[in-house]
């Protein structure tokens, strides 16, 4: 996800459709504020959140937004399908256009997978989240359709080499719930990685469920399908 940053100047002739020079007259006049304090550097990089004003009219004022889902079974984690009901489709009604084109999803969900999902047109804020540097952890539950053995601990633990990408996984946290339910904790997000990592001991993942991501958890009060925006707290406490 490229993050949304520009040079002040190319913002503004973008904006005004004027040559740069114009720009540099009206920068030197002190014509511009952005977030409120004059600009009058042409290298000041601004980012798709800085509200930039020229006299005064309104050039660029985006709001963040950052929106926790209850994905179902059978909804795609894609913002356009021409086949099945997209997570952005659940969000009509709650969410208006502008704010549905705006987003992108921070970390899909296979089709037959449910729980957490986030959304958000913060590509700072997704970029954090799903680098591999900051080891943001996701918790799955997990329920397989044969026996689950202490074995499996140490496997994930280890990690798995996976040929057709060249990778081996990275250290993943198995706890045995019951018989044939686990809690798995990744920190990494490869193509279906958990029913590939239960596919080593040919044992079929029959039910997929995240649970949280970082520090938050999913919204109980959320029923399928429903979403609800984050509040300050969750928008910076996920990664810590
Ligand atoms: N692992 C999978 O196999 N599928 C998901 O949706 C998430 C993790």
């Amino acid at each position: 996800m490229a993050i949304n940053t520009s040079r002040l100047d190319r913002l503004i002739s973008e904006l005004c459709q004027i040559n740069k020079k114009k720009v540099r007259l009206i920068l030197a006049q002190r014509r511009i504020t952005v977030d409120g304090v004059i600009a009058v550097d042409i290298d000041q990089i601004v980012d798709q959140f800085s509200r930039v004003v020229m006299d005064d009219e309104v050039l660029q004022e985006n709001q963040p937004h950052y929106i926790m889902l209850n994905k179902p079974i059978g909804v795609v984690c894609a913002t356009k399908d021409d086949k099945h009901k997209t997570v952005i489709d659940l969000l009509t009604g709650q969410f208006d256009q502008e704010t549905r084109d705006s987003l992108h999803i921070v970390g899909r969900l296979d089709l037959n997978t449910s729980g957490l999902v986030l959304l958000t047109n913060d590509s700072r804020w997704s970029e954090r989240l799903t680098s591999p540097e900051h080891k943001v952890s996701k918790c799955y539950q997990v329920t397989l359709e044969n026996p689950l053995t202490t074995e499996y601990i140490d496997a994930f633990a280890q990690g798995m080499y996976f040929p057709y990408e060249k990778i081996t996984t990275k250290p993943a946290i198995l706890r045995i719930v019951s018989t044939f339910e686990a809690q798995v904790i990744l920190t990494e997000g490869r193509y279906h990685q958990i029913k590939r990592m239960f596919g080593r001991f040919r044992n079929p993942v029959i039910g997929l469920h995240r649970h949280s991501i970082g520090q938050l958890t999913l919204d109980e009060t959320l029923k399928c399908g429903e979403s609800r925006l984050l509040n300050v707290s969750e928008v910076i406490d996920i990664g810590n």
